[in-house]
């Protein structure tokens, strides 16, 4: 149960609404790559709009390091966001000081006023009581609406809420409430689908899958370094070898849940090798787990090298054919899959066809997810670059719940509390 008031639960009528948001899009050459957590705001804007409010809405895009670098302006979220609205919202290019407060004075019900980028200042990050108390002073109420960042205890987020009423907006409500049900009551059989870079940023939520899930599976560059502590060659695959170690921890872990329960651990049996990351690459498929082959088939014990090792020069960009079977098979049992993260590099286009050379997996994958072999379970997508992915492939829509959040929803998951939904007002 959500504990928390929502917009729903207060009389909003009017009032100027200070409205956190999380604007932190992708920008390249000033152009919005992927606007899903734009469009994720749109609901509690249009509540607002609807209650007569006066919008002022705060964001932090990136983590600009020089003073004011215009790389990390929102000014093209305000343009878009006036798109998807249809109407003017108003940009100011600062979020403090005198004359900013001017124009927020000068806001009328029904506006809509974006402030410029909060992290160029480092108050911000320090949750700064002064600095939230000059943002306090824009609104009535202030309404927390940005998921992707209430993970993070900012002035925006966390000493914000000491001087107004603190209310849950519509998308964060609804991510909450969500998330959690999925994971304190999941529909049996579980598949939770983990990929990405780095074991060290999911650490937690391996471990609360290895617990909660009746089948995990990891992909991505993650599963190199889990290959890469059960001792198989990698080539010049990534590996970070710092997280060796938690590698084989949570490995052993895995092993024990096996024994206890029959729980299911699944590393990627053969992966999509080439020599560099680009479309004209030639790849190669290489299956470490050969040698079970050859013995069910009485080939010769040893298969041929070329097939079961992966060269010196070759690197592993997606999961191979026995992996991608394994997980849509999988999908077929289960009720429930939570999905985070890639299983290979999507983002490298085809030179014919519509998938990329290192993106059968994740391709698989999806297809797999939204029943295109029959079973289709309920679906919960975490949010980063997975969203992207099926947002660009047009899927979104597809799926029963694609989060806005990247790191809040891996620590929703791994059953942390999230400081900016702690400090909103009670019900
Ligand atoms: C995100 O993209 O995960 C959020 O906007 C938080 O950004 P941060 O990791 O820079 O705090």
């Amino acid at each position: 149960m959500f504990s928390k008031k929502t917009i729903k639960d207060y009389n909003l009528k009017g009032k100027k609404v200070l409205l956190r948001a999380d604007y932190n899009v992708p920008v390249e050459n000033g152009k919005i790559t992927d606007d899903y957590r734009i469009e994720q705001s749109l609901p509690t804007i249009e509540y607002l709009l609807k209650q007569k409010c006066a919008v002022v809405i705060i964001s932090h895009l990136g983590r600009p390091e020089a003073n004011k670098d215009q790389r990390f302006s929102l000014r093209p979220v305000a343009k878009r966001l006036g798109k998807l609205l249809d109407q003017e919202v108003k940009f100011v290019d600062d979020c403090i000081g005198e004359d900013t407060k001017q124009q927020v004075d000068q806001l009328k019900p029904g506006e809509v006023m974006l402030l410029e980028n909060l992290r160029y200042y480092k108050q911000e990050k320090a949750n700064d009581k002064e600095f939230a108390k000059q943002l306090a002073s824009y609104g009535d109420v202030f309404v927390q609406d940005g998921f992707g960042v209430v993970h993070r205890a900012h002035a925006s987020t966390d000493a914000v809420t000491k001087h107004l009423t603190s209310l849950a907006g519509l998308l964060l409500a609804k991510e909450v409430t969500t998330i959690e049900a999925v994971m304190d009551k999941p529909q049996r059989p579980m598949m939770a689908v983990v990929g990405g870079a780095k074991i060290a940023d999911k650490i937690a939520v391996l471990n609360r899958f290895i617990k909660l899930a009746d089948v995990l599976v990891v992909g991505g560059a993650m599963a190199n370094t889990f290959l890469s502590a059960k001792g198989i060659k990698m080539g010049k695959s990534l590996v970070d070898k710092d997280d060796v170690p938690f590698a084989r921890q949570i490995i052993e872990k895995a092993k024990a849940e096996n024994k206890k329960r029959g729980f299911i651990f699944y590393i990627p049996q053969d992966g999509v090798v080439a020599t560099k990351m680009d479309k004209t690459a030639s790849t190669r498929i290489v299956d470490w787990d050969a040698h079970v082959i050859a013995e069910v088939e009485s080939y010769p014990k040893k298969p041929a090298k070329s097939f079961s090792e992966i060269a010196d020069n070759e690197m592993i960009l997606d999961i191979g054919p026995f992996s991608g079977a394994f997980v849509a098979g999988v999908t077929q049992l289960s009720r429930t899959v939570v999905w985070n993260g890639a299983m290979g590099v999507t983002e490298v286009d085809s030179l014919q066809g519509p998938v990329g050379p290192f993106a059968h997996g994740t391709d698989t994958l999806v297809d797999a997810l939204l029943g295109k072999f029959g079973n289709r379970p309920y679906t919960l997508v975490g949010g980063g670059d997975t969203v992207g992915y099926i947002e660009n492939e047009g899927l979104v829509s597809s799926f029963d719940h694609v989060s806005s959040g990247g790191g809040a929803s891996l620590d929703l998951m791994s059953g942390n509390k999230l400081p900016g939904v702690e400090a909103l007002t009670d019900k």
